[in-house]
């Protein structure tokens, strides 16, 4: 059967309840649409989870600050839906925001202290609006497994504290990141860069993991770790402005001084009109 295209909360309900009644488990990927072999291997990994699998491409307006690039996000569903059909989607969602926010919208859902850590700094409502948008998209699909992607690894940390906390029946699903060949994560908001920033922006997976790589020779202090990639980032990524670059305890999300158990490096990079994140497995 080709895959449907919904744009109604309504209609997704209807569908995802009739498929539960028939006794087919449900795989979600949330998306945001302008697809890159990262949202594939999302949309592969649901594949191998769910009998049915349902791809939700939204643009979602309450996880932008008003100075970020909402309006410019880049967009192109006539592609994304070629995409999600090649990578066996049943379902591609694709709302309105009216349809997704009454205009009398007043509830939203939080989690407030890992929130307003790392990206949640320079974004203090992002992981509001992350975490209230997958709230709905949980609730209407009433999916059994959720697939996100380990780039937004603070992303992913909240929303398993959200659905356990809410005792929301989804089991969060992570799926590696997906690097081009140089190393750089992909992410729809590379095409921001231009030929220079492109050119350098693989300093940051590079610096990651030399950080990695004096961990695995032994050391384990944070600060001696982060000296490190910042003076290596000083030579080699000039056109790089440090938003953060942290070292934090891996489920947590809290900045460790020592690394004692599973550890994260994970930083932000803006470069020209890109803000650029990325993090590495210290052990
Ligand atoms: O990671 C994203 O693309 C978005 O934050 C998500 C999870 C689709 C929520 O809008």
């Amino acid at each position: 059967m080709d895959m449907q295209i919904l744009s109604t909360a309504q209609e997704l309900a209807a569908v995802c309840r009739q498929w539960h009644r028939e006794g087919q488990s449900i795989a979600l990927v949330p998306t945001m649409g302008y697809y890159h072999e990262g949202h594939a291997a999302l949309m592969d990994k649901a594949r191998t989870l769910g009998d049915r699998v349902v791809v939700s491409l939204f643009v979602n307006p309450t996880q932008f600050g008003p100075n970020e690039d909402y309006a410019a996000y880049p967009r192109d569903l006539e592609r994304d839906a070629q995409i999600a059909r090649e990578h066996g989607a049943d379902l591609l969602f694709t709302p309105a925001p009216e349809e997704l926010y009454a205009e009398d919208a007043a509830t939203w859902v939080e989690v407030p202290e890992m929130g307003q850590l790392l990206c949640g700094i320079s974004r203090p409502i992002h992981f509001r609006g992350v975490c209230t948008v997958c709230s709905k998209l949980f609730h209407l699909t009433q999916a059994d497994y959720a697939v996100f992607g380990n780039k937004d690894w603070q992303q992913q940390a909240i929303i398993r504290r959200m659905v356990r906390d809410l005792f929301i029946p989804v089991t969060i699903v992570g799926v590696p990141i997906v690097r081009a060949a140089d190393g750089l994560a992909l992410s729809s908001r590379n095409v921001y860069l231009t030929e220079e920033e492109r050119a350098q922006a693989p300093e940051i997976y590079a610096g990651l993991q030399y950080a990695k790589d004096m961990v695995t020779h032994g050391e384990t202090r944070a600060s001696v770790l982060r000296d490190a990639v910042l003076r290596r980032w000083a030579s080699r990524l000039p056109l790089g402005r440090l938003d953060y670059l942290q070292v934090i305890d891996s489920a947590s999300l809290n900045q460790i001084e020592e690394i004692t158990g599973p550890a994260t490096m994970a930083c932000a990079i803006k470069m020209g009109k890109a803000r650029l994140i990325d993090n590495i497995q210290l052990n």
